[in-house]
């Protein structure tokens, strides 16, 4: 038995794919830096690598789970140390995902990651903003920045990146609107957290958080009843509490799930095994995204290709995981209303 077999796509159905316009709502810009983009920078700043070649690096992406890929991610962030290496990031991932029909994005960023390093909050928003705004200028690409918190380090640090970056807040207010929770899962749940993200939504930003990708599916339910979140990033990990699932289904509750970072984590053994297709079936309001994208060997399309093939999804399946998309994102109505006429129209003549 062949255990790589996946029913192969047609062209018809690769191009259906391809050319479908998307929101990504799940992306690390950190998760976006290239090997060959960490080379340069790391040559522009002087910083001396221990890998001899770019495809050395690109070797060591064999992970075994999320701590094994943390560890390489953070050393990786290393390099970006001026407002140009931000930008020079983010201006590579808008390219990728524009090619890959991505209208909107929804962007982590790590500010303790850059900070704890001596680089200034205000050059982590600089660089990252001025990419996302050309690209909203000159393409009419529009962007969502999620300022999120590293749950391995403390809640007081939490409070101090906070109170570090809100005077920058007006500056950004075309762009930072919502709040995030990521790294470590495991042992750093929800209820550590829970008086920041109190504290973030009464000062007005939308909440989310990382829960059920390696954590238990209570920390999807302490997510939601904690910290009041509005999506849920990853939650996979839900199927395994039937009544959660329900709640899922009846909140409408948007799941973020990212495929080929599953894979690569080993939350899934097999693209086969993946339980997106089970959770849109039931009814739950799964999107599909990247997460990490340089790290996991794909963008939105790839994603998108992986699952159409390996859960043999049908059309219908593939513009209702675009429709949550939009339902889940952090636009205005006008803006979910013009999307969602461009992907209906779209649907209808391809
Ligand atoms: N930071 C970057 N990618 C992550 C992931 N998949 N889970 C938790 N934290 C992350
Ligand atoms: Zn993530």
């Amino acid at each position: 038995m062949n255990m790589s077999a996946t029913a192969p796509l047609s062209d018809a159905m690769r191009s259906f794919i391809e050319g479908l316009p998307k929101t990504e709502l799940h992306l690390h810009i950190e998760g976006t830096l290239e090997p060959e983009l960490l080379f340069a920078l790391a040559q522009r700043n002087n910083i001396e690598l221990p890998y001899d070649t770019v495809e050395s690096l690109r070797a060591a992406y064999a992970f075994t789970d999320l701590q094994s890929f943390l560890d390489l991610y953070y050393a990786g962030a290393n390099v970006l140390r001026t407002e140009q290496d931000f930008y020079d990031m983010t201006a590579a991932y808008i390219a990728q995902a524009r090619a890959d029909q991505v209208r909107h994005a929804e962007i982590f960023f790590d500010p303790q990651t850059h900070t704890e390093r001596g680089i200034p909050m205000a050059t982590v928003f600089a660089g990252i903003a001025r990419a996302l705004r050309q690209a909203r200028d000159e393409h009419g690409f529009s962007s969502v920045m999620i300022m999120s918190f590293l749950r391995h380090m403390s809640e007081a640090e939490a409070f101090i990146t906070l109170e570090q970056a809100l005077p920058l807040r007006e500056q950004y207010a075309d762009l930072w609107s919502a709040i995030g929770l990521d790294s470590s899962e495991r042992g750093n749940p929800p209820e550590k957290f829970q008086r920041v993200f109190a504290r973030c939504r009464e000062l007005g930003f939308r909440v989310v958080a990382h829960a059920g990708e390696e954590g238990p599916a209570a920390y999807v339910s302490d997510a939601l009843d904690l910290l009041q979140v509005e999506r849920i990033d990853h939650g996979v990990r839900s199927e395994e509490d039937p009544a959660l699932i329900e709640r899922l289904i009846k909140l409408r509750m948007p799941l973020t799930v990212c495929p080929l970072s599953n894979l690569k984590l080993c939350v899934v053994d097999d693209m086969r095994q993946h339980n997106l297709a089970r959770l849109l079936r039931a009814g739950v309001a799964v999107t599909v995204n990247s997460d990490d994208p340089a790290y996991f060997g794909g963008y939105m399309n790839a994603n998108y290709l992986a699952v159409a093939s390996a859960l043999a999804l049908s059309r219908e399946e593939l513009v209702q995981l675009a429709r949550n998309g939009i339902a889940a994102s952090f636009i205005s109505t006008a803006e979910k209303e013009r999307l969602s006429i461009e992907l209906e129209q779209y649907a209808r003549s391809h």
